[in-house]
Order: C-alpha cells, then structure tokens, then sequence
C-alpha cells in the first residue's frame, strides 16, 4: 500500500532547494598549524615500487571494500560509502560520507515504519582538505564530505526507519533502521560489545564475531580508541627491527606467538619491496593513509548501518605517524621528499605530515559523538545513558597533566608562546578544551577534569545505578608504563571518589583482567568474591580490563621476560576478540571476552553491586 506523507509538500520543497550546500570546518576550534611549511610528496604512498594512488598491480595490493549504497549505475560520480550511527541525547545522528559535496544540506527521512517515512531532518557537512582529495581515487572507495544529521525528540527504545534520499549523483539508500537508547531508569537487561586496538589486519575473526553479537542484539558498540590504523599506512616501508612484532618478508614472517602465520603473509613479498615492518597489503589495509580510514568504515559498514557505534580517541588517531624505524626512512620521506634514504631522528616534527594528517583532523571529521550535546568537547569526552547504566568515554591522549599527545604549551619554552619547528613532535596535538591560565600540569585546569567531575557528580545512581568509564589509556598493567601515572593521577581519584565500577582501556594488545583496585594501584582483597567475582561501586576500588586484543597490524603485545605483578587476575597474550558486557539489573553485570576464532570465552567476570536503591 502506498502511504502518503502529510508533509509531502514539505518534503518536496527539501528537494527543490537550490542552494547549494556549503561543507563547513569543524564547528570546535579545529586549528591545525601550519607556520612551517610541510615539504614532504603531494600524497606519503607506503610502498616503494608502486608509487601511484590507485595502484598499477605491481606493488602491494591496493584492497576494496563495498560502499554503504551500492550506486544505481555503473557511471557513478558521487556516492554513499560510509553510513554509521551514534546516540544523541533523546535521539540519534546519522552520520554519512561522500566523496564529493551534495546539492543541498544533507537529509534524512524517517519515521515509525518502512512505509511511512514522512518525517524530514536535515543536518551540517563537514569537510577537510584530504589528502590526496577524493578526485583521485576510485568514487565507491573514498570519502571527502562528511555530513551529519541529527534525528532528535525521539521515543526512547523504539525503532525507527530511515532512508537518506539521492543527492548531487548519489543513489539514495534502501530503508534502513536503529533502535533508539533506552531511556536511563529503564530496568530491562542489555548487553555492549567493547572493542579496542581494531584495525584491520588479524581483526577478520572480532568483525565476525562482532557480526554475531550484532545479529544477536546487542544494543551498540563502544570502541575505545586506535581505530582504523590508518596511520600505519608505513608499515610497508619500514625494514624490520628486532622490537617490532611484525616482520613481513614473503617467505620467512614473524608474529608474536609464533605459528600458525596467517596464509596470507605467504605471499611473496613484490619485487623491490623490503622485507617490513607491516603485512602482506604493505599497510593496514591500504598504503595511503586516507584510504585506510576509507576502506576501514567501509568494511564496518555492516555494524555501523545497524547499531550505535561510540568511539573515542586513541594515539593511532592523531597523525599520520608516531614513530620512524631504523635510519628513519620515514622523515626523510616526509620531510625531504626521498625515498628509501635517511634523516635525522630530530626533524620528525608537528609539521613532518600533510596538514590535514594532524592533530586528529581525520577524527574529527569521520565521526559525530555528542560531545556538544553533553557538556564535553566534540569525539574527545562525552557520556551517555542507557538504561540502568551511565557511560563515560574519556579522552586519555590529549587534556590531561602530561598527555601523551602533547600541547604545543608544553613544547615551548617558559619565553616562548609557540613552539619553533624542532621543539615540536609528530604527534602534539589538543588540547580541545581550555586549560586555565596555561596551566597544564595542574588537573583542576583542564576543562575535561572539570567537566568529568560535574558529569559524575550529576548522576542519578537511582537511575543509573552502573557507571562506567573508558579512555584508550589504562592505569594499570603488567606491562608497566609511565603513562600509567600520569592517567592515574589525572582521574583515578575523581573515578573512586564517584564509585565509578569498572574503568575499561586498550593500547596494550591484549586481553588483561585485572583485581579490584583502590588508589595507587591497592588490592582491595575485600571486594574480591572469587577468581570471577567482584564487587564494586562502594568507592574502595574499581575493576580494570585492557581489552586491546580486537588485533591490528601490530599483532599482540607480548610481556617477554617482565614479571605477571599481582594485580593481574587474567592475562591473555594470544586471542584475538572482543568482550560483552550484560547489565542485567540494578545489582548484576557480566563481562565476557569474545575470542575472535569462535572457541568461546577467554574470561568471564560478574560484577556484583552490594546495594543498589532504584527510584520507581
Ligand atoms: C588542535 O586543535 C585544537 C582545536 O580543536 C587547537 O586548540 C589546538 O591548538 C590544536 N593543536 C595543535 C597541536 O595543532
Ligand atoms: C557534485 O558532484 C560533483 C562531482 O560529481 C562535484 O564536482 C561537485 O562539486 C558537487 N557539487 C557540490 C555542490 O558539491
Ligand atoms: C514527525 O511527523 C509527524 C507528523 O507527520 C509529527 O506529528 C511529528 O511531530 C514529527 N516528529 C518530529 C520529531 O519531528
Ligand atoms: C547514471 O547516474 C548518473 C548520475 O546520477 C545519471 O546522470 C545517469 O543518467 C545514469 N545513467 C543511467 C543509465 O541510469
Ligand atoms: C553482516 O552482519 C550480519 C549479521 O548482522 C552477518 O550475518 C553477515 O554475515 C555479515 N556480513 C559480512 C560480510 O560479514
Ligand atoms: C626472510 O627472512 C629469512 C629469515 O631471516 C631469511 O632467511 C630470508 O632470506 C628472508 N627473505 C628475504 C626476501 O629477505
Ligand atoms: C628562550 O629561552 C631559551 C632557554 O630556555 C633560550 O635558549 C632562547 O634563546 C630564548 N629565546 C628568546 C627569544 O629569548
Ligand atoms: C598515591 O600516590 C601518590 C603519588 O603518586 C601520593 O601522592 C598519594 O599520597 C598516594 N595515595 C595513596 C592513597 O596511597
Ligand atoms: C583462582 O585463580 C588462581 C590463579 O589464576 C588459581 O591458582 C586458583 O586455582 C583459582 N581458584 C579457583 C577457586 O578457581
Ligand atoms: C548503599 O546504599 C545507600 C543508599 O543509596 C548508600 O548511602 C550507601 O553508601 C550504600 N552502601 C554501599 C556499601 O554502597
Ligand atoms: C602486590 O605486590 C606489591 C609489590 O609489588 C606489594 O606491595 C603488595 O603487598 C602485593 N599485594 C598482595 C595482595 O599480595
Ligand atoms: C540480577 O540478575 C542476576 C543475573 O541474571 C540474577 O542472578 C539476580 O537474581 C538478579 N537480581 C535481582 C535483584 O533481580
């Protein structure tokens, strides 16, 4: 049957508008620096016998993944390639990328049945300058134009149908659909899928388990940082180093855990190509950097068209890279424009990537969590509610008392308000809120403390019983690393003071469990029921997981001959996965890590409230 809108005449006028849409900057205080110029190639390609954009077959396989909206036709200019969805107080944003701009602000309709889209939306582009610009790539693999349409005064729990229409050559999609949040208070019993640490390469066994979990209900995903790996787009060109777990060389690859190696990394190694540091692809997935986050969302596409997908940052979305190999081939590739040569450790600076591969520019753009809609700062810290539990995503890179990303505040000298070239490196980036007087190395400057202390201390625990928080940094490990402090003392106290009960990282590539923890790092052997229970919420301590094993190019981290401390119930250096998390009601939550290769579980952990008081 067909139903007709009420508001077709509305509708209509939406797709008579003639103005042009206009892609706006980011709508924060987005400032990449550019008082030095970059001097490096027009487009960094990781490889070094293929040196095109799109690839002549003789170098590392350029991959492909499908596009969002599959085009009408074969003679497709603009396209649909990325579709995902992110909660939105009372609602949610669907977000949507093209490679190239629409022909008026992006739209989206909707309503209560397939049959009966007759409510309207309209939203923002954003745009960057992308490099390279999507002009030269393949139009079904690429995205310049991100655009954002929120979907708000939504009924709670309820599902809703969507279809964004065609625009400007795109096709429009099929009927899509979401289930808005469940409102807070709401008692039913739900389940998360956590991930960390993703990327591509060894992932493909946590995307189908991810699939699984999808096709079994769980309400979203929530990936805390390091997402795409774009920025190993290099990999391919770095020679092995002995610290490096992976060594690609065709016939003879290492990976941390030793056999069985991958099929995959039996290929041979291309005529020309070094025996490297990345996979068989040479990069990730790709050997541009752009292309990876590209085909990265695309291949998650089959989540994201379906659930909520909440992220938030981690180091390997700053830049376009973080560190150089041996000769540091890589700064002399991006600073001087020269192949497979050599450079000075020191010029890998701020200004080594392309302007648009900074200070977390890609990020910003390819994602819309509702930073602005709950008194944080954009993708960076942000909370939400479902049902019986508060949800805190925390920005462990940047905004903090010696981050691991580093302000330029802190590069510069006491006499200095910028700093010079060579005080700067590669990955600085933030901070994205204020910092009180410059006053960076006191937490109570930070606008990001401030803003997770009011957000804690304005929970209603009658509603929300379950509070739980994420950054991609954890506090503790076997694997002991300074930052560690410096996350700790930057919220570990706000944390324990609010009763937080579990704080879940990544960065680590494994999968660590560790015991309930009090300040500094203290057994609370009190809360400790047995081996796979805890009690938690009363303040004394908080039950910390590393859930970095969903695998990437990197593979796993290994502890070698380092010690397993006592803080650590369960460590897995082995499994790729994810983890569920069930909040089944006001005083019980289990946590279950998926391992990627369908065996079940690596370890389960009930968490138990010893008092919890609902309001009716
Ligand atoms: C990064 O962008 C923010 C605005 O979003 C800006 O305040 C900050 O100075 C930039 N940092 C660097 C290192 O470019
Ligand atoms: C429409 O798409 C074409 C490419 O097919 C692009 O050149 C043009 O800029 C787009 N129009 C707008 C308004 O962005
Ligand atoms: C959706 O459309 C209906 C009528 O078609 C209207 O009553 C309702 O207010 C609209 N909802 C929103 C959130 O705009
Ligand atoms: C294919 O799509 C383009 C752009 O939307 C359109 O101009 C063209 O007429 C279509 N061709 C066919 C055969 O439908
Ligand atoms: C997409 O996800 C569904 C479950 O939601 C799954 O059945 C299907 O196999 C997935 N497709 C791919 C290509 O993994
Ligand atoms: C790969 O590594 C193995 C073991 O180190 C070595 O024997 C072999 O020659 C290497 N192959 C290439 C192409 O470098
Ligand atoms: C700033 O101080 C540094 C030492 O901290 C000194 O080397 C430099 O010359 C000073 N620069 C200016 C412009 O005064
Ligand atoms: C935790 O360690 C910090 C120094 O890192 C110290 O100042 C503080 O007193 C310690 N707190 C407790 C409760 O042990
Ligand atoms: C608890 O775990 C420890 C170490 O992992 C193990 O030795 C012990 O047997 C376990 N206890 C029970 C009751 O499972
Ligand atoms: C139990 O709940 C009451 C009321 O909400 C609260 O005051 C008390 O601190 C809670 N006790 C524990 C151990 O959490
Ligand atoms: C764990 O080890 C630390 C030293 O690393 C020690 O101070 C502490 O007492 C130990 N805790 C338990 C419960 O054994
Ligand atoms: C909460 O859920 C757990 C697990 O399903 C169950 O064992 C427990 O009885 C429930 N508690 C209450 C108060 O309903």
């Amino acid at each position: 049957m067909l139903v007709v809108c009420e508001l077709a005449l509305g509708l209509s006028l939406f797709a008579l508008s003639a103005d042009a849409a206009v892609a706006i900057p980011f709508q924060g205080k987005r400032d990449v620096d550019t008082r030095y110029p970059y001097t490096g190639p027009a487009v960094p390609i990781g490889d070094w016998v293929d040196q095109t954009v799109k690839g002549n077959g003789k170098g590392f396989p350029r991959l492909v993944e499908p596009p969002a909206v599959k085009p009408a036709n074969s003679t497709v200019t603009n396209n649909v390639n990325v579709i995902s969805l992110s909660y939105i107080p009372n609602g949610v944003n669907v977000h949507y990328q093209t490679p190239f701009g629409l022909d008026a602000n992006p739209t989206v309709h909707w309503g209560l049945s397939p049959s009966n889209l007759c409510n309207s939306s309209t939203g923002q582009t954003v745009s960057y300058d992308r490099t390279p610009t999507c002009s030269a790539v393949v139009v079904t693999q690429c995205s310049q134009y991100f655009h954002n349409v929120q979907l708000d005064n939504l009924a709670a729990d309820t599902t809703y149908y969507y279809q964004i229409p065609a625009s400007n050559g795109t096709t429009a999609s099929q009927t899509l659909s979401f289930k808005t949040a469940r409102a807070a208070g709401d008692q039913k019993a739900f389940t998360v899928a956590v991930l960390n640490d993703m990327g591509y390469t060894n992932a493909h066994g946590t995307y189908q388990q991810l699939n699984q979990a999808v096709s079994e209900g769980v309400a979203f995903a929530w990936h805390g940082g390091d997402i795409s790996y774009a920025d190993d787009w290099y990999s391919g060109i770095l020679p092995c180093e002995s610290d490096w777990p992976v060594c690609y060389n065709g016939t003879s690859t290492n990976l941390p855990g030793g056999p069985p190696i991958p099929a995959e990394y039996d290929a041979p190694l291309p005529a020309g190509e070094l025996p490297n540091q990345g996979g068989p692809q040479g990069g990730d997935m790709s050997v541009l950097y752009e292309s990876n986050w590209d085909l990265w969302q695309q291949w998650m596409n089959n989540l994201t068209l379906k659930i909520p997908y909440m992220v938030l940052p981690g180091n390997h979305e700053a830049s376009c890279g973080e560190f150089d190999g041996p000769n540091n081939i890589l700064t002399a590739y991006l600073n001087d424009d020269k192949t497979n040569s050599s450079a000075p450790k020191s010029e890998l600076t701020y200004y080594s990537c392309p302007p648009s591969q900074r200070n977390f520019t890609a990020y910003q753009n390819r994602f819309r969590m509702p930073g602005t809609e709950t008194g944080g700062v954009g993708n960076f810290w942000y909370s939400f509610d479902y049902g019986l539990a508060h949800f805190v995503s925390i920005d462990g890179e940047t905004d903090f008392p010696y981050s691991p990303e580093w302000p330029f505040v802190r590069d510069a000298t006491s006499n200095e308000t910028l700093p010079t070239e060579a005080q700067t490196f590669i990955t600085d980036s933030g901070p994205f809120g204020d910092i009180d007087a410059e006053n960076w190395k006191s937490n109570e400057a930070y606008q990001q403390w401030q803003w997770l202390k009011q957000d804690l201390a304005s929970v209603d625990r009658t509603k929300t019983p379950w509070i739980i928080a994420m950054s991609h940094r954890p506090m503790y490990s076997s694997q002991v690393s300074s930052y560690q402090t410096d996350v700790r003392d930057a919220f570990e106290p706000l944390l324990l003071q609010y009763g937080v009960d579990a704080y879940l990282a990544g960065h680590i590539h494994w999968y660590e469990r560790l015991f309930p923890l009090g300040r500094n790092g203290t057994i609370a052997s009190s809360n400790i029921v047995n081996n796979n229970t805890y009690y938690t919420g009363d303040g004394k301590s908080i039950t910390h997981v590393i859930n970095g094993m969903a695998g990437n190019i990197e593979s796993h981290s290994t502890l070698g001959d380092d010690p397993v401390l006592n803080i650590t119930a369960v460590l897995n250096q082995r499994n790729y996965g994810f983890s569920k998390f069930t909040f089944h009601n006001a005083t019980t939550a289990t946590w279950q890590y998926v391992k990627g290769d369908g065996t079940g579980y690596g370890d389960q952990l009930t968490l138990l409230k010893k008092n919890a008081t609902l309001s009716r």
